[in-house]
């Protein structure tokens, strides 16, 4: 699924289930995350007018997830936690080239995006899949859709803006790379945990 190299055990989505309060605050906070993630890239990259509109559109689409999510858990009456790190997002900012040209990283920057959109997409469907409750279901088919077409726009524009890097090359040292880190996740009630 979207070149990943090890999919997470359906196992997963038990544990994430039998604490919903933690895994839909975490996840919210995945949402804020995204959308200030696109806002970064617009700061950094302001002279490519179709980057800006298209990363426009996912900060607010990042918004309303995030707004969808709080609902959620308003209406079940769980309160918003404070905001969580996420060790797994931690690892993959660590492999993302810092120096080198502005072009480099501007181009890992989308790769890191595109990485972290294809494994939440991933995580998505192994819950629509598995958990019982009929509503977070059909909200997690829906969320999966909306980031499996986040995560070919960062590409898009990976290879579309591109200077000197590979990005066919670099891409498939990010899913290597990816690929590695999850092996030491899967056990915990948060998105990428
Ligand atoms: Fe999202
Ligand atoms: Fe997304």
């Amino acid at each position: 699924m979207l070149g990943l190299k090890l999919l997470t055990d359906p196992r997963w989505a038990n544990i994430a289930e039998s604490n919903l309060e933690e895994i839909l605050t975490d996840h919210a906070w995945c949402e804020q995350k995204a959308a200030t993630n696109a806002i970064t890239i617009i700061t950094y990259n302001s002279e490519h007018e179709d980057l800006v509109t298209s990363m426009t559109e996912i900060a607010i689409e990042e918004m309303e997830h995030f707004k969808m999510v709080h609902d959620i858990i308003k209406e079940r009456g769980y309160t918003l936690g404070r905001e969580r790190k996420d060790d797994y997002v931690n690892q993959l900012y660590k492999f993302m080239k810092k120096d080198g040209s502005r072009n480099d990283a501007f181009i890992d920057r989308l790769l890191f995006a595109a990485m972290i959109e294809a494994r939440s997409c991933e995580r998505f469907r192994v819950l629509s899949e598995n958990i019982k409750d009929e509503e977070l279901a059909k909200f997690y088919r829906e969320l999966m859709i909306s980031e499996a077409g986040h995560y070919t726009t960062f590409l898009k524009f990976a290879k579309k803006y591109t200077e000197r890097t590979d990005v066919d090359k670099r891409w498939k040292e990010w899913l290597d790379f990816e690929g590695q880190l999850i092996q030491n996740y899967g056990k915990k009630e948060t998105v990428h945990g």
